[in-house]
């Protein structure tokens, strides 16, 4: 039997990465087979293009160029990576996939999202995960989680990581049925749980 797909989306510093951690650790000790990976990067290719969206040196992409960039990691993970481990029967956790690129491209860049679902469904078919949680923060609170040297999106403006933040909620209403909002404001812990209670309520895992 095919497996299941499970993204895991929001602002910079939104606390993404513990979570997958933490979702893995989970189905990992109750018996699931997990993959795990993440976007922009999860294959060798993807993560040099992951180095050339994210660097500060040089000539930056047009937000066209951007889109193009993410769509490409994606196209090779997608095929490489995600759709083999669905095949195998595996559960795969995704940091991040196309609802970043509706949201940040598509919204904050002001590129359309209908646009960017265009683009990305050309190539995902039928690889759109089958829950997508979204953790919401505000980001001038999540901002301030943010660790070490600042990569080219993460310092962006204050305006642009709140129009980010809008085009999630945005994605959230236009699929309601395959995404969930979570309130990223609470400790790690009670993320968690949420999270968790989501996973159990789509029916991803019978526990
Ligand atoms: P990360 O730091 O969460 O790994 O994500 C890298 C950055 O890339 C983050 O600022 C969000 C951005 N991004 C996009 O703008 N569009 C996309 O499609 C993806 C996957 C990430």
């Amino acid at each position: 039997m095919r497996g299941k797909f499970i993204t895991i989306e929001g602002p910079d510093g939104a606390g993404k990465t513990t979570q997958v951690r933490k979702i893995t650790n989970y189905l990992d000790s109750i018996g699931y087979k997990v993959l795990v990976t993440r976007e922009p990067g999860g294959t060798s290719l993807g993560e040099r293009l992951r180095d050339m969206v994210l660097t500060l040196k040089g000539e930056s992409p047009v937000p066209e160029a951007e889109a193009l960039i993410y769509a490409a990691s994606r196209a090779q993970l997608v095929k490489k990576v995600i759709n083999p481990a669905l095949e195998r029967g595996n559960i795969v956790l995704c940091d991040r996939f196309v609802d970043s690129s509706l949201a940040y491209q598509g919204w904050a860049r002001g590129l359309g999202i209908q646009e960017l679902t265009n683009i990305n469904g050309w190539f995902l078919k039928d690889t759109w995960p089958d829950l997508t949680v979204i953790l919401d923060v505000d980001p001038a609170q999540s901002l301030k989680r943010l660790r070490g040297k600042k990569d080219r999106l993460e310092k962006e403006t204050l305006a642009f990581h709140q129009r980010v933040r809008e085009g999630f909620l945005k994605v959230h209403s236009m699929y309601p049925n395959r995404t969930t909002i979570v309130d990223a404001s609470q400790c790690p812990e009670q993320v968690f749980e949420t999270i968790l209670f989501e996973i159990k309520k789509s029916g991803i895992i019978n526990i």
